[in-house]
């Protein structure tokens, strides 16, 4: 197979289900391939690293995307989107990004454990309940979706009360990563018109009236006389936090899971504590990314053999550098005790995923309470799978408990 034949396949529904082995079949080409003109997909890890630590690789920001899609500002998305981190180069993005670092800090997220306890035993009570006659629960929405989307609510500040209606417009904005259609876009709009509005009225309610959360925090930061942080960067960059960091981490669990039914020793291993939870996290994240790629603009270089040219479109496909055979051992074995390097699932460099601290202290109180809860875990049926490349994940993963 070529590179374009292998791409075709990619696109198919079998091609989404399973692209392990056409990612194998693209190392067999090299660390880099160019399909077509002004396009370039990175499969090595070492070329996907050096990439996203080269700041020459700038990622599509308001400049890019008026080359694009010269009506980008009409969607009210993008007009969020383009003050994203994300989506900010340079300058810009070094200020916002130190803004949010500093309320997104260490003893934060390490403060949330407790809670993040509570909620697990919570949520696997509710499925206990459900599943003691022998029924089958359904492990995405019972418990990969609403663990991750309860926390960064906890985090962010928003109220219990607010939370339940939330979700599902959370949910339609994530979407825009997935963008491959123009006919999702009037629903995406609705989504970040509904959020930024309630998330205009959550900021004066914490301006007169601050609380112990990252929404007061940011709201201190930005009015501190230093680098100042704009209402607008501030609330569209709320919007990221909690469209970023649910959906990612839902398929971290829903991944896993899925591991764990296929590999029951995997499992068994993390409940006696003989395999560390983070490693089992870790390798999670390596052996089935959540997230499969991001993307670059190039400029004027070579990368794993390939010439790349100013403002080519550049893939890295993390997903397949965490199955490179060149950096990996046995790279299609789910082996936790491996120590051949870290996943690239959280990115690298400027753009390093500021959430990557919470999302594995998630999975590292998650795993061991599930198998340990529920050593008779079984599937119940066929998952089925979101029928996304992007975000790879589970919509349904059906299981028995006893
Ligand atoms: C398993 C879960 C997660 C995965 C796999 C993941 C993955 C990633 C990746 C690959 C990037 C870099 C994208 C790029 O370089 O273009 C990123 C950035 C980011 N992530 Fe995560 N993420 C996860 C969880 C979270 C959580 C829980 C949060 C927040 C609460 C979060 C917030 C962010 C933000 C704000 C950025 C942008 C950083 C920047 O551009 O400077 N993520 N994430």
């Amino acid at each position: 197979m070529d590179a374009v034949e292998i791409f075709t396949a990619l696109g198919t529904p079998e091609g989404r289900a399973n692209p392990y082995p056409l990612y194998a079949k693209l190392h067999e080409l090299g660390e880099a391939v160019s399909p077509a003109a002004g396009a370039v997909i990175v499969v090595g890890y070492d070329a996907i690293s050096a990439i996203l630590r080269d700041p020459g690789f700038g990622v599509t920001d308001e400049d890019r995307l008026e080359q694009d899609f010269p009506g980008w500002r009409d969607n009210p998305v993008f007009v969020q989107a383009m003050d994203w981190l994300l989506n900010l180069n340079g300058p810009k993005h070094a200020r916002i990004r130190s803004l949010i670092a500093r309320t997104f800090t260490a003893r934060r997220v390490a403060g949330l454990a407790p809670a993040i306890g509570k909620m697990a035993d919570d949520l696997l009570d509710a499925m206990a309940d459900r599943g003691a006659d022998g029924s089958a629960v359904e492990f995405m929405h019972d418990f990969a979706y609403l663990l991750p989307v309860t926390v960064i609510c906890e985090l962010i500040g928003i109220p219990e009360a607010d939370r339940e209606s939330f979700r599902p417009v959370a949910r339609d904005l994530a979407r825009v990563f997935e963008f491959d259609d123009i006919a999702h876009l009037p629903a995406i709009n609705d989504a970040a018109v509904e959020l930024l509005a309630y998330f205009t009225g959550l900021a004066a309610s914490r301006r007169t009236d601050p609380r112990d959360d990252l929404i007061s925090d940011l709201l201190a930061v930005s009015e501190s006389a230093d680098g100042r942080l704009s209402d607008a960067e501030l609330l569209h960059n709320l919007t990221l936090l909690l469209v970023a960091g649910f959906e990612t981490t839902t398929n971290l669990l829903g991944n896993g899971l899925q591991i764990i039914l296929q590999e029951p020793q995997a499992g068994a291993g993390v409940a006696a504590g003989s395999v560390p939870a983070d490693a089992f996290v870790a390798e999670v994240l390596r052996f089935d990314s959540p997230v499969q790629l991001t993307s670059r603009i190039g400029y004027e270089t070579k990368i794993g053999g390939v010439m790349i040219s100013d403002g080519d479109n550049v893939t890295t496909v993390l997903g397949a550098g965490n199955r490179d055979p060149r950096r990996f051992a046995d790279p299609d074995v789910f082996r936790p005790s491996r120590s051949d390097g870290g996943p690239l699932s959280f990115g690298g460099g400027a753009h390093f995923c500021i959430g990557a601290a919470l999302a594995r202290l998630e999975g590292g109180i998650a795993f061991p309470r599930i198998v340990r809860r529920f050593p008779k875990l079984a599937a119940a049926g066929e998952p089925i799978r979101r029928d996304t490349f992007l975000l790879r994940g589970f919509d349904e993963l059906p299981i028995t408990i006893v």
